[in-house]
């Protein structure tokens, strides 16, 4: 089957994506809830969420936490005029980014924290270094990088669709195990990865800068 485009495939499912991860919002063990949970929550937060979608994993943390803002980058135009619908109540603190997040200027320690949920099992270890080394200058020290996302037990899968990946970001997955996620993490200058929650194939990882 060929490939389908990040943009495009997000664009094709954004009617109907909330009705598919609304459980992971209410579910004890969904994994926004864990998410939500596990977020290093303070006052006066400014955090970019990479892959941000509809904004139903920000929802919760806007809620809880009134001083909180966001930059919500999605290269899925759809997906993201959910997440205005969605996220309308809090429109004053969040801004949204229409961009491929590998392509962000993430500045210099200019946020506080990142979170990306489930936007990053696409992609090849190479890519997500190249973004973790990015991202983590654009954190300021002391900072944190909260990942909820799919993970494997074997890369045996993820290697031979590695191999036959074209150049590019496709929809196609490609998980680590976590182990070498945190692993990645290191590799990238963060100092400290803790697991915060794991479950099946879903984990939640707090990387500190
Ligand atoms: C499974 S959805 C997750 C959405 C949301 N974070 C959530 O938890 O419901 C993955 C999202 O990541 C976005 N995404 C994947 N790769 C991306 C990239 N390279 N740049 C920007 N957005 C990307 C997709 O467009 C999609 O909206």
């Amino acid at each position: 089957m060929a490939l389908e485009k990040m943009d495009i495939y997000y664009n094709s499912v954004a009617e109907t994506y909330d009705d598919r991860v609304r459980r992971a919002t209410t579910d004890e063990d969904g994994y926004i809830v864990r998410m939500a949970a596990a977020f290093p929550m303070k006052e006066n937060l400014n955090i970019i969420d990479l892959g941000a979608g509809t904004g139903l994993q920000l929802k919760p943390l806007l809620e809880k936490e009134a001083t909180l803002r966001a930059t919500c980058v999605d290269c899925s135009g759809k997906m993201l005029a959910r997440l205005k619908k969605n996220l309308a109540d809090y429109s004053d603190r969040v801004q949204v980014v229409s961009a491929d997040f590998f392509d962000h200027d993430f500045g210099f320690e200019f946020y506080d924290g990142a979170t990306a949920t489930m936007a990053l099992h696409y992609y090849s270890e190479a890519q997500k270094l190249q973004l973790y080394k990015n991202l983590r200058v654009g954190i300021k020290k002391d900072g944190f990088f909260l990942l909820t996302d799919k993970f494997c037990r074997s890369e045996f899968e993820r290697k031979r669709t590695e191999a036959r990946q074209p150049e590019g970001h496709y929809y196609t997955f490609t998980p680590l195990t976590v182990a070498n996620e945190a692993a990645l993490l290191f590799k990238a200058g963060f100092a400290e990865v803790q697991v915060c929650w794991a479950k099946s194939n879903t984990a939640v990882l707090l990387a500190t800068r």
